[in-house]
């Protein structure tokens, strides 16, 4: 049994903390009013991210919902605007209705297939014409990589496609790239190249990238100067933000490069899940390419997500040390969803073969399972 062991709370790739390099730059930055557009931390972000991306300009924005909101009030910015997108995407499901209600935008969710793209012949089948009864299809989101298909990454040939599609029928093309960089690690491509075809695409600083707060947007001179009117707009406007794009910058210069190294993480924890061999949990293998890991839980098994969610937020490390037992000597339910460079230093307990993580999700089908003497093989993983 492990003599050592720690929690590791792989709930969401949000839940990190900064690191030390991250809070040290934070506490030295230079500040300014970034409303005035004179904070130097908040410019040479948006300058690096301009340039990564492959972009005219990028504007730091407060979070990653903010981000997609403001990408479709700029373009979808007729009345009577359509926005075209997966119906697994965040920007539909989960982003609270911002477009409809906040854009005046019409969104139509196309079915997403479950490595995260669409049926092309769908997507142009569904962009409508000039007929004056119809909504004007003005614009098309994708997600890269893809959070409910299991963080999958959207093959480039499709995008591709996309965009020749975009561009043939007048739509302005949106990436969510909150996860863009994890995308651009496994295919071994820049980002510049997987948005190269976009019109607008936002990254995100705090989801698998650690940072502790923050978004950017990016795309022409024109659309982020329209982008900084709407952020003024939503209040999004956070004067000296060059104390969070500090950090942000940190989590580029540091976090980008370990990526490979958190997807092989991920990687090991489902496969050794897999291996357990349990009907009730499974993992699609195929699907496992970046930082999250989905486990299915059979529709069958008594046991539900949420209630797993509930047992795993109260993981202690003394449940861990004493042998991954609770009180009632019960199995303590462990696992997993997304994982992070800084969130998951506990992985290199892996060789002591007792690895118990946290992890929350609140889709039905997916979930968490005991690893207690999972994972025993000695990983190298520096
Ligand atoms: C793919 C994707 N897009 C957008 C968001 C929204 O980001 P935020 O929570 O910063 O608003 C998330 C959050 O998890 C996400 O996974």
């Amino acid at each position: 049994m492990a003599t050592t062991s720690q929690v590791v709370d792989l709930r969401s790739d949000t839940v990190t903390k900064p690191t030390e390099s991250m809070k040290k730059a934070m506490i030295t930055a230079a500040i300014g009013d970034d409303v005035y557009g004179e904070d130097p931390t908040t410019n040479v972000l948006q300058q690096k991210i301009a340039e990564l991306l492959g972009k005219e300009a990028a504007l730091f924005v407060p979070s990653g919902t903010m981000a997609n909101l403001i990408a479709i009030m700029v373009h979808c910015n007729k009345r009577g605007a359509e926005m075209l997108c997966g119906d697994k995407s965040h920007i539909f499901k989960r982003e609270s209705g911002g477009g409809s209600h906040l854009a005046g935008t019409l969104t139509t969710a196309l079915k997403n297939l479950p490595d995260g793209t669409f049926d092309i012949k769908e997507l142009e089948n569904h962009v409508r014409g000039t007929d004056i009864h119809e909504p004007i299809t003005m614009m098309l989101a994708v997600e890269n990589t893809h959070n409910a298909c299991g963080g999958r990454v959207i093959p480039l040939d499709w995008l591709d496609k996309v965009a020749t599609i975009c561009k043939k029928h007048g739509l302005l093309l949106h990436m969510d790239g909150s996860r863009l960089f994890n995308a651009s690690e496994y295919l071994r491509e820049e980002p510049a190249r997987l948005v190269r075809d976009c019109d607008s695409v936002s990254v995100c600083f705090s989801k698998s990238l650690g940072a502790p707060v923050g978004s950017a947007l990016a795309g022409t001179r024109r659309f982020i100067e329209q982008a900084r009117r709407m952020r003024k707009m939503l209040g999004g406007g956070m004067r000296q933000s060059g104390v969070l794009a500090a950090a942000a910058l940190v989590a580029l210069e540091e976090t980008v490069p370990s990526l490979y190294a958190d997807h092989k993480r991920a990687l090991y924890l489902a496969k050794a899940i897999n291996d357990l061999k349990l009907s009730t949990f499974t993992i699609n293998m195929e699907s496992q390419q970046t930082n999250i890991v989905n486990v299915h839980i059979d529709p069958k098994c008594t046991v539900t997500s949420s209630k797993v969610v509930e047992r795993l937020a109260v993981v202690t490390s003394l449940e861990i040390t004493s042998g991954c037992k609770t009180d009632n000597n019960e199995d303590i339910l462990s696992l997993l969803k997304a994982s992070n460079a800084h969130s998951i230093q506990g992985w290199r307990w892996l060789s002591d073969g007792c690895l118990v993580a946290v992890w929350w999700l609140s889709g039905s089908s997916q979930a968490y399972m005991p690893l207690k003497n999972a994972i025993n093989e000695n990983v190298e993983l520096t």
